[in-house]
């Protein structure tokens, strides 16, 4: 039986995409390896949103020469943006590449690995207007919580971002799709599911909007919780909100990229949103519920960005207190608008203004994990803790992670719910004690 390996850089989607390529060639009779030395076929599924993202995966990809040394069988496909961005350019760097594959050309993968396309060619990166995942189902990410892809591509075209170049245009899965597999993977026994789309909460079809899809999911059997990535602050209606807050299946979490905390800078990026709009999605889901989980991501040293703009980005991200936040320093990606603009902040100075926006974070994750203290709380156990075997982790439904201690005698697996009583925090991690 032929192997395969599969890395996997950027987003969830790109996670997504994976397993519905694991999907295609386990159909297909092959079994997934962890080892790329054992495998007859690699696979690294790319993403090209920061410079850094493309270092890290280009790097990887060059130490795959071993392994084509030692089985010079070996088929090796790079998918995903990163194909699609720099694929004629890195066919010359990376001679251990057979296949350059781009993200609407992923079911052309088993066939190019397995020997059946005969041609020459090593470049797959046309856009495909129709693709869709049209009656395509992905492998679960695990027995009991998996993702699933409810938008492809994107149109809001910020003027920092690569994706809509890469992804090309927004499109909405069907929903008879979506339902019938977020269906088959709840008869596996999968009860959270995650629903994403670059802009999720923008999701339309002829059969459902965003809030209406969240209530059809809801209504699937076996399905616990509902969690979805990424909204966008132009896009919560009151609908959506009256769903997100009264719909017990739906967590409550949800991560709202700001990028920036100053409105001219909003506007450069072509945000299509402004502060008081993003704060009023914020007050109005912790004005319900005090507890609900926010998370973001913010630009630091965006071209443009000056002190005061900066001092605006710290200003709202104490007053919004977010539970986290992914904070990234400002990559200029060539063929983006913004890229045109010459920079002026030097590398040091982005990196400054990101060291006080991480230290300020911290301080903030902490806090609103000490407000969790003394809830007792719900936990989908996820795994055994990294730092200790005999413990296990899981998170609450306002996606907080917790370590506990199973009681003696007591079996507790990964996918099971448990309760537990937050006492204890070591560093920023929330710990707990089993409820009997
Ligand atoms: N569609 C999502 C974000 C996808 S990209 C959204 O708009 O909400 C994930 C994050 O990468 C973005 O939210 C942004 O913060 C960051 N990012 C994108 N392009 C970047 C760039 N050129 N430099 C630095 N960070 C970037
Ligand atoms: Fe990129 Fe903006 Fe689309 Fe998010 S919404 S993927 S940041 S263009
Ligand atoms: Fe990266 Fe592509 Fe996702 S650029 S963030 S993998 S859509």
């Amino acid at each position: 039986m032929k192997k395969y390996h599969l890395a996997t850089y950027g987003c969830q989607m790109n996670e997504y995409d994976s397993a519905m390529i694991a999907q295609q060639l386990e159909l297909r009779g092959c079994l997934p390896t962890d080892n790329p030395e054992d495998a007859d076929y690699i696979i690294v599924n790319t993403c090209s949103v920061r410079e850094k993202a493309e270092d890290t995966a280009i790097a990887n990809i060059s130490k795959l020469k071993h392994a084509k040394e030692l089985n010079p069988e070996l088929k090796i496909a790079v998918c995903g943006c990163m194909a699609k961005n720099r694929g004629p350019e890195l066919l010359k760097r990376l001679k251990v590449v057979d296949f350059f594959v781009g993200p609407d050309q992923y079911k052309k993968i088993p066939e190019l690995l397995m020997g059946e396309y005969k041609g020459h060619h090593k470049l797959f990166l046309d856009e495909d207007i129709e693709e869709n995942y049209l009656g395509e189902y992905a492998k679960l990410q695990s027995d009991f919580s998996t993702f699933v892809t409810i938008q492809r591509g994107c149109n809001k075209r910020c003027s920092y971002c690569i994706v809509p170049y890469l992804r090309g245009p927004e499109k909405y899965r069907d929903t008879n799709d979506v339902l019938t597999e977020v269906k088959m993977a709840a008869d596996k026994g999968v009860t959270e599911v995650m629903l994403l789309g670059q802009t999720v909460n923008a999701y339309k079809t002829p059969n459902a909007d965003f809030a209406q899809l969240l209530t059809n999911v809801s209504e699937i059997e076996g399905i616990r919780r509902i969690r979805f990535t990424s909204p966008h602050p132009r896009h919560y209606t009151n609908e959506l909100i009256d769903v997100l807050l009264n719909n017990p299946k739906v967590c409550h979490y949800a991560h709202i990229p700001l990028q920036s905390g100053s409105d001219p800078i909003l506007k450069k990026m072509r945000r299509q949103h402004n502060i008081d709009q993003y704060m009023s999605v914020i007050e109005q889901l912790r004005s319900k519920d005090p507890y609900y989980g926010i998370s973001t991501d913010i630009i630091c040293g965006f071209v443009g960005e000056t002190e005061a703009d900066f001092a605006e980005t710290l200003k709202v991200t104490e007053l919004a207190q977010f539970d986290t936040a992914f904070m990234f320093i400002y990559s200029p990606r060539k063929g983006t608008e913004s890229a045109k603009e010459t920079e002026i902040l030097t590398s040091e100075e982005k990196l400054e203004r990101h060291t006080r926006l991480v230290e300020l974070q911290n301080s903030i994750t902490l806090k609103r994990n000490e407000m969790m203290l003394g809830r007792i709380e719900e936990l989908l156990v996820e795994k055994n803790s990294m730092r200790d075997d005999s413990e296990l982790r899981g998170r609450t439904d306002n996606f907080k992670k917790v370590i506990f201690r199973p009681a003696n005698g007591k079996i507790i697996k990964p996918g099971d719910y448990v309760k537990v009583k937050l006492d204890d925090i070591r560093g920023w991690t929330i710990r707990g004690t089993l409820e009997d």
